[in-house]
């Protein structure tokens, strides 16, 4: 639904929501520019004021290709909104397909474009302390675009570098010293973060829960058992980097220079024709038609809140993301399986207030075609609401889910995935034209198994499905 919120702007959809609030996008109604609009509620968290006005100094300091730009913020009441550059491709977690990952050429693509990100933030003194897939996004033209600076700060000022103490951050992709807590270094700590999204990469799968003696596979890697998963889906070279990065000891890590000399990172695979790759040309991370089920993957063990205070394990991270404009004035092809489907984004603008204190053009170079996010956990179905509502529940107790309808269009579902952990996400319900599309989010829980979630329903849906392509008729206030 299109709410009003500044004039000139439409609010079209949520991207994401978390416990600091929700992420929207908002499009200008004239020139269809688009920016993300982060919506935080400071009553909601305690502590909220001062993070955000954190997050707002630290993220006004940064300028760079592969860090989302900040382009102002406005408070009314209790709701403080920041204007931030939309990046239409979505999460790079989106990308990886789970338990097998990409193609060697865009992993090496995606790292380089990630540890350029890094290398920026770290000469402006600036680290991230919450670098995992889900806060990596990816633009139009599929460059990637370091978001999310809810637990970023200043680790050197003047020329002075102060030590971190905050326990903060995703588990999984923390660094062995940063659990420990004790004071550590910030840059070291990173590193080790991208070299955990490079593994993620590369195999579709993270290595360790936390990386401490209490979790066996980060004891083995400690041992030098590489013959494990995820290990044995990685080639010798990237493994050597991985080796050199995945160091307990952080001095003894890996630095960005060392980084950027090593050989697997210089190396260019697109050039090499032929080049080496671990998936046969068939398989799913080569075929863009069979990627389209696999856009999201993910192991989050978010703890609380951001800036829950020091010590605490913080969740910067939305729980659920990129619901997503279903496509553009401009047909959309999306590969949906075997199956293309070509539709034209039928938003219908309304007249909404917007005033803010914008510090830079926003989007200025954006067209209709890059207010797309390729979001693929949903599908088109044949019926009509009530019938599709009637599918759904039926399906979700096949699935044995708890699930409850929120309202016509919205039903919530939650269930255990196979760690136990509760996994809630919700199915919203678009008329779009003649036919009704299915989107599903991730409101808690691990977007590995949301994704394998979503291929259990797709599957009992079947029936109602739409294996067709499906075109939508064009918005007025698009058909320019
Ligand atoms: N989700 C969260 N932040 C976003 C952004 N800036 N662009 C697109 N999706 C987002």
């Amino acid at each position: 639904m299109v709410t009003a919120f500044v004039e000139g702007w439409d609010f079209v959809q949520t991207l994401g929501e978390g416990a600091y609030g929700e992420v929207k996008l908002a499009v200008n109604t004239e020139t269809q520019e688009a920016v993300a609009v982060k919506i935080i509620d400071l009553e909601r968290t305690p502590g909220a004021m001062d993070n955000v006005r954190k997050e707002i100094c630290v993220h006004k300091l940064l300028n760079h290709e592969h860090i989302i730009k900040f382009y102002g913020c406005r408070k009314e009441g209790s709701i403080q909104y920041l204007f931030l550059e939309y990046a239409s491709g979505g999460e790079l977690f989106d990308r990886i397909e789970p338990d097998v990952g990409m193609s060697l050429p865009d992993a090496s693509k995606y790292f380089k474009q990630l540890i350029g990100g890094v290398e920026y933030l770290h000469s402006r003194g600036v680290t991230h302390r919450d670098l995992k897939p889900e806060n990596v996004l990816l633009d139009d033209f599929d460059n990637l675009k370091i978001s999310d600076f809810g637990l970023a700060t200043v680790f050197r000022h003047q020329g002075r570098q102060r030590m971190m103490e905050k326990c903060c951050g995703t588990v999984p992709y923390l660094a062995p010293e940063v659990l420990v807590r004790k004071p550590y270094h910030a840059q070291p700590a990173d590193i080790w973060s991208c070299a955990i999204i490079l593994v993620a990469l590369l195999a579709g799968e993270l290595p360790w829960d936390e990386p401490s003696y209490a979790c066996q596979e980060y004891c083995d890697w400690k041992e030098g058992k590489i013959t494990l998963n995820p290990w044995k889906k990685i080639d010798n070279l990237a493994l050597s980097l991985i080796r050199k990065i995945l160091v307990e000891n952080a001095s003894k890590r890996y630095t960005i220079p060392d980084i950027q000399k090593h050989q697997w990172f210089k190396k260019n695979f697109n050039k090499q024709k032929g080049a080496f790759s671990r998936f046969p040309s068939n398989s799913p991370s080569q075929s863009p038609t069979c990627t389209a089920p696999f856009k999201r993957f993910c192991s989050r063990q978010d703890l609380s809140p951001p800036g829950a205070g020091n010590g605490k394990i913080s969740c910067s991270q939305p729980e659920a993301r990129l619901l997503a404009p279903p496509g553009d004035s401009l047909a959309e092809r999306v590969e949906d399986g075997a199956n293309t489907i070509s539709f034209s984004q039928p938003l219908h603008p309304d007249q909404m207030f917007l005033g803010s204190q914008f510090v830079g053009t926003p989007g200025s170079s954006q067209t209709p075609l890059q207010r797309l996010v390729r979001r693929l956990t949903r599908f088109f179905v044949k019926t009509n609401k009530d019938d599709t509502v009637l599918h759904l529940s039926k399906a979700f107790d096949r699935l044995n889910y708890l699930w409850k309808k929120n309202n016509r269009s919205l039903l919530t579902m939650s269930t255990t995935d196979r760690r136990n952990m509760p996994l809630v996400f919700k199915a919203s319900l678009l008329e779009m034209g003649e036919n009704l599309m299915v989107d599903f989010r991730l409101s808690k829980g691990d977007g590995l198994e949301f994704k394998r979630q979503f291929m259990k329903i797709k599957a009992e849906m079947s029936s109602v499905v739409c294996k067709a392509a499906v075109t939508w008729p064009m918005a007025p206030s698009q058909a320019r």
